[in-house]
């Protein structure tokens, strides 16, 4: 498995180009599903999670052409309803394909899905909606089936107990050729909905509330192919905007609307980072001392949790004590231990982070837990004294397209390794 080495003590400065969202992009060519003929996504992320998708289509009978950053997908008549169980348990944003599958098909069946270990991840919030637009739901040996009975899902008002962005997408795509009305109550608010329901949109589909906690959807009988550009990865862009705070840099993002970075940037502005946003430009400039503050993730348009882990290295630099409290995710704080090896002070409490600054950190062998994690690892290599090398580098790769690239297009000292593999994989 290769890994990332990092040099630390050079500040980054230049201007870096985010790449299109992942968790928009894998949904949009997931929607391609639900119309017939030739549906054309563009700024797609080269990363390892969109090669896994096009894998899951064309095992459904799409033609999916790779290009860079263009996904184009030739989509059948008629689709396959069963996706591939080996590829569902590798890529957990899989189960988004259950909603357009059954919509397509009347009926949808898959194994329970696998990915990023990020504590218990469950899909009953997106059971439950589809079987409340009527579909009948069953579980046998770790597959779900559901069918649509008379091949058609009907109009429901659906409430969803937490604003869970998998299960917004997957009901907004099961609602889009139900028949009749579906509310969409409690639902996620996050750029990436916008950008699909956009997407679906622009297919006929009929769809009012968007950005809001309620969506409605007029059911339609059928939905045309499209053209459509995937939006700016506004967490890619929140990961050089720490980057540039934590090495003292000054460092100019673009290809990303500043508007979905809201929060990280007050909380840099906080800290104490001087922050500039215009039109799909985001400037931020470090070199001051930092401030401790205090975070807390909830869905948009709170803290993202996907910012956590490299919030926990900026924090670790902050002077004075800093709580990041995890309410999304449980599991996420696994990062920390891996931080706290290369110095920095930190006490996990429960959901909560406690973090003293600022702490010296010093470069060793850690480990990528997870895409974030693991990309979080690399900023703190960047501060660090000495080498550090990032192992599971393939954690990384899944959601950030090119890091070492971009970031050595910074001044970063930082190369992959291939590691030899010892004995059997
Ligand atoms: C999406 O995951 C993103 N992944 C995550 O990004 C992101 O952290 C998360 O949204 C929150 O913003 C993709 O878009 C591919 P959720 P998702 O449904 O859809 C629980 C990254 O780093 N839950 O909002 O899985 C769930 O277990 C990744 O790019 C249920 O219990 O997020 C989790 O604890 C990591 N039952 C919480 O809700 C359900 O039916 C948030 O899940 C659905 C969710």
């Amino acid at each position: 498995m290769d890994r990332f080495v990092v040099r630390g003590g050079a500040a980054l400065n230049g201007t870096v180009r985010v790449s299109g969202a992942k968790n928009s992009a894998l949904k949009l060519v997931a929607a391609a599903l639900l119309a017939p003929g030739r549906t054309v996504v563009r700024n797609v992320p080269a990363i390892g999670d969109m090669g896994a998708m096009a894998e899951v289509l064309r095992h459904l009978g799409v033609r999916v052409d790779e290009q860079p950053e263009t996904q184009t997908l030739d989509v059948p008549d008629t689709i396959g309803c069963e996706a591939p169980p080996e590829l569902v348990r590798r890529l957990r944003a899989s189960i988004i394909v259950l909603g357009p599958i059954l919509a397509r098909c009347g009926r949808a069946r898959m194994p329970l899905p696998g990915g990023c270990n990020l504590g218990s991840r469950g899909i009953d919030m997106h059971l439950a909606g589809l079987a409340q637009l009527g579909a009948e739901v069953t579980y046998a040996n770790d597959y779900v089936e559901a069918v649509a009975p008379e091949g058609r899902l009907r109009g429901a008002d659906l409430e969803l107990a937490y604003a869970s962005v998998g299960a917004t997408e997957n009901l907004l795509m099961a609602a889009v050729t139900a028949n009749g009305t579906t509310r969409i109550r409690n639902a996620a608010r996050e750029p990436e909905i916008a950008d699909l329901a956009a997407m679906l949109s622009a297919m006929g589909a009929r769809i009012s509330g968007v950005g809001t906690p309620e969506l409605r959807v007029e059911g339609v009988t059928a939905l045309n192919p499209t053209e459509h550009e995937v939006v700016g990865d506004r967490i890619e862009a929140g990961t050089f905007a720490v980057a540039a705070a934590v090495t003292g840099g000054k460092v100019t993002i673009t290809g990303v609307d500043p508007a979905h970075v809201g929060l990280p940037l007050d909380k840099l502005r906080q800290i104490g980072a001087s922050v500039d946003a215009g039109a799909g430009r985001i400037t931020v400039a470090g070199g001051h001392a930092l401030r401790a503050v205090d975070v807390v993730t909830l869905p948009f348009p709170g803290f993202p949790t996907d910012m956590q882990p490299q919030f926990l290295v900026l924090l670790s630099q902050a002077v004075g004590p800093s709580m990041l409290t995890e309410n999304v995710f449980e599991a996420r704080f696994g990062f920390a231990e891996e931080l706290a090896r290369m110095g920095a002070d930190i006490t996990i409490e429960g959901h909560h982070a406690i973090v003293r600054g600022p702490t010296p950190l010093r470069g060793t062998d850690v480990r990528a837990t997870d895409l974030r994690a693991g990309a979080a690892l690399v900023v703190a290599g960047l501060i660090a004294e000495g080498e550090t090398a990032v192992h599971d580098a393939r954690h990384i790769d899944r959601g950030y397209a090119d890091l070492a690239g971009k970031l050595r297009g910074l001044g970063a000292d930082v190369r992959r390794e291939a590691t030899a593999s010892v004995g059997a994989a």
